[in-house]
């Protein structure tokens, strides 16, 4: 353990990996997937996923994590299936392909801190212009990059996992005010009936991949962040209980997140559809509506918190591929961890065209089927987090009940749980990582790219 470094203490594990998890996926990706997915459906499709699929291979990937001490290329070998290395390789190319995105988000909610804090509250009328300012898209990205380069090459247990602990109770406190304050504006009854009033005929083959693809996201699974999280976890940790933690702090902070924003959206009057703009948008208005000074307070906290949380985030994303040239390649980790923020810096850069700077990035590709053209940042999500994610969730989950085997699982799962055997929760997670999770994530993958990629429907 010492030699890799570990968390101090249980709850600095399940703050770590509770940093990992809440992020932008909670607070601007999940309202606008849900603004676009039909509501409440979506939402509910979400829920039963996150917490039948995701949270058992949560615990598989820690498990793994745990056992081996390795990151998620060697933590195949470390088992002894050397030639299943290739599963934790593209789960290293789903993350190195998602850091290269969220950063550029991550860095629109660093500006956003900066423009609230100078009052600017009519950045929201201007997200346009403001996504597609290349020197400060470039400038805030770079930015990010370099702090989260910063903090990993100090190694995991610093000071990440000290200020996860005050400053994640601090944005949930400030959104649990914001939603009292959303309750109390005009319309908002009907954000409300969006979000939680479900129509069943909405639940289409598209939102099933998208909530799916949410799920994995948000939950920060697929890609072996958790199988390297959790290799740094002592034996004396509970991973049963901490992935149930983290499963339901994540969805918890997700479903605020919902909460707060239908009502903000619909008491402004504007589209719940307005995708990846849709928090930068609707914000700044709210913050404005509540007078100049506590506007300017209230509007760069958040935003300064939502930054922090983006933070751990892109920490847990940096982490893997640092983790692997670390461990196989015996590499220094300064300079893993500067090389490859570098290397992912320069991939962002098309994510941060894609969003009206160029023309041919923000119209990347038209899939078969589809009215309009992708943008190229959209483009990578739907590689990402909505096909290699739950991809490489089965794909854990087959290799945990069928290659590794259950008992060996189960194994791991006693330390910290010694009457793990026999509950309740050792069935569930049995069923669903040996069946459920492998059946129905294939299912649903193969649906994903025939209907988005092949513009095939099977339903
Ligand atoms: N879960 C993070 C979020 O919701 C994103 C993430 C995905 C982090 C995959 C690590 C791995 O913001």
């Amino acid at each position: 353990m010492a030699a890799r470094g570990g968390f101090n203490s249980r709850i600095g594990f399940i703050a770590a990996a509770a940093g990992s998890a809440v992020g932008l996926g909670n607070i601007w990706k999940f309202p606008f997937e849900v603004g676009q997915g039909g509501g409440a459906a979506f939402v509910l499709v979400y829920l039963l996923l996150a917490f039948a699929l995701g949270f058992p291979v949560m615990v598989t990937e820690i498990a793994i994590g745990r056992r081996t001490q390795k990151n998620p290329v060697g933590a195949y070998e470390a088992l002894g299936f050397k030639n299943w290395r290739w599963l934790g390789l593209m789960g290293i190319i789903a993350g190195v392909l998602i850091l290269s995105f969220y950063n550029v988000v991550a860095g629109w909610a660093f500006g956003y801190f900066l423009e609230m804090l100078r009052g600017h509250f009519d950045v929201g009328q201007h997200f346009g212009e403001f996504t597609q300012d290349m020197l400060r898209s470039g400038g805030y990205g770079l930015a990010f990059m370099f702090m989260t380069a910063l903090i990993v090459s100090r190694g995991v247990s610093g000071g990440i996992e000290r200020a996860s602990k005050i400053l994640m109770p601090a944005l949930v406190i400030m959104m649990l005010g914001l939603v009292a304050y959303a309750f109390t504006l005009p319309h908002a009854m009907e954000g409300i009936k969006f979000y939680l009033l479900p129509d069943f005929s909405k639940i289409t083959v598209p939102v099933i991949y998208r909530a799916l693809g949410q799920a994995f996201f948000s939950l920060s699974l697929g890609m072996g962040a958790l199988i390297t999280y959790g290799s740094y976890v002592s034996k004396q940790e509970n991973i049963v209980t901490s992935a149930a933690i983290i499963t339901l702090a994540d969805v918890g902070i997700a479903f605020l997140a919902g909460l707060m924003m239908f009502p903000f959206v619909f008491s402004q009057g504007l589209e719940p559809t307005g995708g990846p703009g849709l928090i930068f948008v609707t914000l700044p208005g709210i913050f404005a509506s509540l007078g100049t000074g506590l506007g300017i307070i209230i509007g760069s906290v958040f935003f300064l918190l939502l930054s922090f949380a983006a933070l751990t985030s892109t920490v847990s994303l940096l982490e893997v591929p640092v983790s692997y040239v670390v461990d196989e390649f015996k590499l220094k980790r300064p300079l893993a961890v500067w090389l490859i923020a570098g290397l992912i810096f320069l991939m962002s850069i098309p994510a941060m065209l894609a969003n009206g700077a160029s023309e041919f990035w923000s119209q990347f590709i038209t899939y078969p089927g589809a009215q309009s053209a992708t943008d190229y940042m959209t483009f990578i999500g739907h590689i990402a987090n909505d096909s290699l994610l739950p991809l490489g969730g089965a794909l854990i989950a087959l290799f945990a009940a069928y290659i590794w085997k259950k008992h060996n699982l189960n194994q791991e799962l006693e330390e910290g749980f010694p009457n793990f055997k026999g509950t309740w929760a050792e069935k569930f997670i049995d069923l669903s990582v040996s069946y459920l999770a492998p059946v129905v994530l294939i299912i649903i993958f193969i649906l994903n790219v025939l209907d988005r990629f092949f513009g095939i429907q099977v339903f």
